[in-house]
């Protein structure tokens, strides 16, 4: 490793509602960040994180469901949903970018996503149980949508006002 870790922006923020663009040339400088971006999950820690949420608004997230046991790191350059399961699972979802706040998501149960790997070779494969929500919830980010966006208004004006005061308190720290 021995990479840079990277700010992780918090909830509310222009640049976490952008729909982010395709990935067109995989430069040495996008694998450099995307290292760059598994090393800040596994500080922060999580298991999920996505360009934007380091300001980048490329197609580009990174993920590693594994609790415990050896490490699955997954890099997916312009990820997308190629088809999901009429099955739906809920889970309590959380976000980098929106600190200590969980709240149960209903999506489908499984997906089949394609996406380019680091080598630039497309891939396809079949996510279930917690890596379906956490490749959902990633590729949400790069359509400027948030795990808060599926609740009720009530809910999600609460959970933004949270955001927005530690996010405060941690510019003024
Ligand atoms: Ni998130």
């Amino acid at each position: 490793m021995g990479g840079m870790l990277k700010t992780i922006l918090i909830h509310p923020d222009p640049r976490l509602k952008k729909v982010c663009d395709p990935i067109v040339d995989l430069s040495d400088e996008l694998r450099v960040l995307a290292s760059d971006m598994l090393e800040t999950m596994y500080d922060a820690p999580g298991i999920g994180l996505a360009a934007p949420q380091i300001g980048v608004l490329n197609r580009l997230i990174v993920m590693d469901c594994i609790k415990d046991g050896d490490p699955e790191p997954m890099v997916m350059f312009n990820p997308e949903i190629l088809s999901s399961s009429d099955d739906q699972s809920v889970y309590e979802e959380g976000c980098l970018s929106i600190p200590e706040q969980f709240a149960d998501v209903t999506r489908p149960a499984e997906v089949r996503v394609g996406w380019i790997d680091m080598d630039g070779n497309p891939r396809e494969k079949d996510f279930g149980g917690l890596w379906a929500t956490c490749v959902q919830h990633e590729i949400d980010h790069l359509n400027g949508k948030l795990f808060i966006d599926y609740l009720g208004p009530m809910k999600r004006q609460m959970m933004t006002r949270k955001s927005q005061k530690m996010k405060r308190e941690r510019t003024r720290a």
